[in-house]
């Protein structure tokens, strides 16, 4: 399948992560046609009128809102972000079982008024959500996946463009595992341009990189104690996710996908830097960890497994 001209994105949620993605999908032009839908009819439609007037200033995306699931149909994606967020103080695990229930009566109908769509869960604990919405559907785990650590990814990319004051663009690093508490960088095969991070500068001390995956891994809850909510910097990797798709790009984005034994993993969803185009999302199976990465990860997919397997009990 080619670039997706014309398409068409779907946003599960009119909250402040689906009012903000909805936004970035039209200031940047991602999609011809936004629908913003949410259970809540006056919510979705006022979000999207909101939207809608800036017109003027971004061009020719159609935004619109409804609670109405079949004005979704025929999406090419869909992204989630329904459900309960996190209070000040909570993890994103403990939001399971209220957004199970909710994502359980959602995805079906969702998928059925678009079954070709590829479908992106945002809502937390996205890890666990898409491992229970993959095997509720028993959809292809390529098309129905989490956006996992993208955003991590940013944050520290980020953290180490600031330090080595260069272009977080230039920085190749991926946080991966779980979106949440036990989620790590993948230090062994992190770069600057193309040199290993520890060789760039003094100031990259196995000390610092600590610090750096600690502010990465605790950012959420600095920003939840802040303001409530993180909505920005989600809604644009969601929307990154969203064009890769759109645009066949075979970007190679930390995704959260449904895993079949790579690097140990089974059954579970979990982040690995994974190419993303228009058949969805596929983990690469080749990375190389170290031994201590190794580990980490296989504490993260217990972690997550445990949790799916509460949801399931
Ligand atoms: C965050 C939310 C999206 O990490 O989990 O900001």
């Amino acid at each position: 399948m080619a670039v997706i001209e014309n398409a068409k994105v779907t946003v599960v949620g009119a909250g402040a992560v689906g009012s903000a993605t909805a936004y970035a999908l039209m200031i940047r032009g991602s999609a011809r046609e936004v629908v913003l839908y949410d259970i809540d009819e006056k919510r979705a439609s006022a979000e999207a009128l909101d939207l809608a007037h800036g017109a003027m200033f971004t061009g020719a995306s159609e935004v619109t809102g409804t609670s109405n699931i079949e004005r979704t149909a025929a999406s090419h994606v869909i992204v989630v972000t329904a459900g309960a967020a996190q209070r000040p103080g909570q993890t994103r695990l403990e939001l399971v079982e209220t957004n199970a229930r909710i994502m359980a009566s959602l995805i079906p109908s969702l998928v059925e008024a678009s079954p070709r769509a590829i479908v992106i869960i945002v809502s937390n604990p996205c890890d666990v959500l898409a491992t229970l919405a993959v095997e509720q559907t028993g959809a292809d785990p390529a098309r129905m996946f989490a956006s996992g650590c993208v955003l991590d990814t940013s944050r520290l990319r980020r953290a180490i463009a600031i330090r080595a004051q260069v272009d977080p663009r230039s920085v190749h690093a991926h946080i991966i595992g779980e979106h949440g508490d036990s989620e790590f960088p993948l230090w062994s095969s992190a770069r600057i341009g193309p040199l290993p991070v520890e060789d760039w500068g003094e100031q990259f001390t196995p000390e610092e990189l600590e610090a750096i995956a600690t502010e990465v891994r605790t950012a959420a809850y600095t920003i939840i104690e802040g303001k409530g909510a993180t909505n920005y910097a989600i809604g644009l990797s969601s929307t990154r996710i969203v064009e890769a798709v759109l645009r066949d790009e075979r970007a190679i984005l930390p995704v959260s996908t449904v895993l079949s034994g790579t690097l140990g993993v089974d059954g579970v969803a979990l982040s690995l830097p994974s190419i993303v185009g228009s058949a969805g999302a596929v983990p690469l199976d080749r990375i190389r960890l170290s031994d201590a990465e190794q580990e980490l990860l296989a504490r993260s997919a217990a972690t997550l497994g445990e949790t799916a397997a509460a949801v399931r009990a």
